[in-house]
């Protein structure tokens, strides 16, 4: 059976990531990963996070704390909350450890004897004042576009283009607000991405079926022309680089941040004699490697870090599928971190359980467009779907069984046509959502599950067992039974999306697993729970919620 390698992009260590990180790359590679180990494929699930580059930095600076404290603390919070969220990672790595280290180190290395690095002289910000170079982000500026004075070295965050350091007007130093910015020759090391143009064509090129907003992203990049990448920066933070004259310098962090996927990797396969890593990233067609990431990051995944991989020789795996997703936006503006704006992974857990934020951030997920997330959308949304749809089905119907047949699975009566129906069209849905989640089809995956739902409910109340047993027990006991096994029904497809809740429905039923089974044949699908297991009714698993439970703390957050 194939074995799956999933990952998400890593996200950066600086600060909590809001709902759009979630959404766009963490969450529906949960879901997926969910998936595949529920249909009883084995899985490795790996992410991490990144933690170099400027921004970190700069972050740890302004706390007044070494960065690599910073990252230590930063790091853990954000295990938790993941954690908290259900994401069920084999291994949480973090790119500025060891392993990553050495190992972004020997790529390089073999990388230059391939001849695929170049050094060259380039002109680089400097400040005298802080006695030393201003790369990315440290330097400053009024953006030559729109104005903005708060433009970055590398882009102007309220335009959104890409910025040279040297294109700043009033340039100043993001240390000290120093202004006596020179430019000053520093040698630097560049990777020839063109060397892999036709190699990355070809590789893009067989997989037409990858979706359209990656392929297109790749293409437009191969299309114009691969340039050489710088891939160091005259940093103290970061990966040193293992070349003489080069010693004072790190690795850009967009460099070493991918190999990060390997690294952990490594660290997960460390941890435990039996676990091999090599098995997962050096395998051949047994291995299906699936990257999740937002549409940012594609150029990162579709070119240099393939090109990366190429060129190190090593026969490590490329993906077989890239999964991008477009923006989540808060009240059609940017999710941001820096402008706090939007809801926060850390608050949105204060506010209500993971599941709810889970349930509708795929339901609605970024997939063929960018979604809006409004407050009013998101609580009339869970408020259908979570506590009038599938909650109200567990709810009656165990409410109704125990109160009628006591909490045991009654025996009696035989099931008929009705049911035989009903699980004909059970076995058609879990059939196509089973199709939607092996096409990473997220949206469509969800309102398949609405669908089961929708079908159990609609068979509970026109069969109205509360009517039945008023002149034939014997039948409404039977439309219980199919009633409790279509509970767990509902929440075995539902699980990926909402483990928390579905695992408290299936323990309800007396079924305590980890990893909890797929269905897809319906007659045996509601013949599953046999006569004579006790069960209990779950505690409300949603409260009805409203525009108050959410909206007043999402203005309130300290700055990053
Ligand atoms: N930290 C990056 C971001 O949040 C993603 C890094 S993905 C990796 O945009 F491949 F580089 F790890
Ligand atoms: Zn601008």
């Amino acid at each position: 059976m194939t074995k799956y390698l999933i990952t998400s992009a890593l996200p950066y260590v600086n600060g909590v990531k809001h709902l759009g990180n979630l959404a766009g790359s963490l969450l529906p590679a949960d879901i997926h990963a969910r998936f595949r180990r529920q249909t009883g494929h084995e899985v490795l699930f790996l992410c991490g996070t990144d933690e170099h580059g400027t921004p970190v930095e700069l972050a740890a600076r302004a706390e007044g704390i070494p960065v690599s404290d910073y990252c230590a603390r930063q790091h853990a919070v954000q295990a938790d909350i993941y954690r908290c969220f259900g994401l069920s990672f084999d291994h949480f790595s973090r790119t500025s450890g060891a392993t990553n280290r050495l190992l972004t180190q020997k790529i390089f290395q073999r990388l230059d004897a391939a001849g695929h690095i170049e050094a060259r002289t380039i002109r680089q910000a400097y400040s005298p004042t802080d006695a030393r170079f201003l790369p990315d982000r440290y330097i400053v500026g009024t953006c030559p576009y729109c104005g903005s004075t708060n433009a970055r070295g590398d882009q102007c965050e309220s335009c959104t283009r890409v910025l040279d350091p040297e294109n700043l007007l009033s340039p100043r130093s993001a240390i000290s607000g120093a202004a006596d910015i020179e430019f000053r020759e520093t040698r630097h090391l560049f990777l020839k991405l063109s060397d892999f143009d036709r190699k990355l064509r070809r590789w893009i090129e067989t997989h037409p079926e990858w979706p359209l907003l990656v392929r297109s992203i790749a293409l437009k990049w191969l299309d114009e022309g691969l340039r050489d990448r710088c891939i160091t920066r005259d940093l103290t933070w970061g990966v040193p680089v293992p070349r003489p004259g080069f010693e004072d310098k790190v690795f850009y962090v967009w460099f070493d941040a991918p190999i990060g996927y390997i690294a952990a990797a490594l660290e997960w396969s460390e941890a435990a004699p039996e676990r091999d890593w090599r098995a997962w990233w050096e395998s051949g067609d047994d291995i299906r490697y699936v990257q999740f990431l937002a549409k940012d990051n594609v150029p990162f995944h579709t070119i240099s870090f393939p090109a990366t991989i190429l060129g190190s020789g090593l026969p490590l795996k490329l993906p077989d599928t890239i999964k991008g997703f477009n923006w989540l936006t808060f009240d059609g503006g940017k999710f941001s971190t820096s402008g706090q704006h939007g809801i926060f992974t850390d608050t949105a857990l204060t506010l209500l359980p993971a599941d709810t934020w889970r349930w509708w951030l795929a339901a609605n997920a970024p997939e063929s467009a960018d979604t809006d997330f409004t407050v009013e959308r998101f609580v009339d949304g869970v408020n259908k779907d979570l506590a009038d749809t599938f909650g109200n089905l567990v709810n009656r119907c165990l409410v109704f069984a125990v109160a009628t047949f006591g909490a045991t699975v009654p025996d009696s009566g035989e099931t008929g046509s009705t049911e035989h129906k009903l699980a004909a069209d059970l076995g058609a849905c879990l059939r196509r959502l089973r199709g939607h989640h092996e096409a990473l089809a997220l949206r469509k995956a969800a309102e398949e599950v609405r669908v089961v739902w929708r079908l159990a409910n609609a068979y509970f109340t026109k069969a109205a067992p509360w009517s039945v047993v008023k002149y034939d027990r014997d039948q409404a006991a039977a439309i219980v039974r199919t009633g409790i096994n279509l509970v767990r029904v509902a929440a075995l497809a539902a699980w990926p999306f909402i483990p928390t809740a579905s695992a408290e429905v299936l323990r309800s039923l007396g079924e305590d697993v980890q990893v909890v089974p797929w269905v897809e044949d319906g007659e045996r699908a509601l013949a599953s729970i046999p006569a004579g297991r006790s069960f209990r009714v779950p505690s409300l698993l949603f409260r009805k919620i409203s525009t108050a439970d959410v909206t007043p703390i999402v203005a309130c957050r300290p700055p990053a």
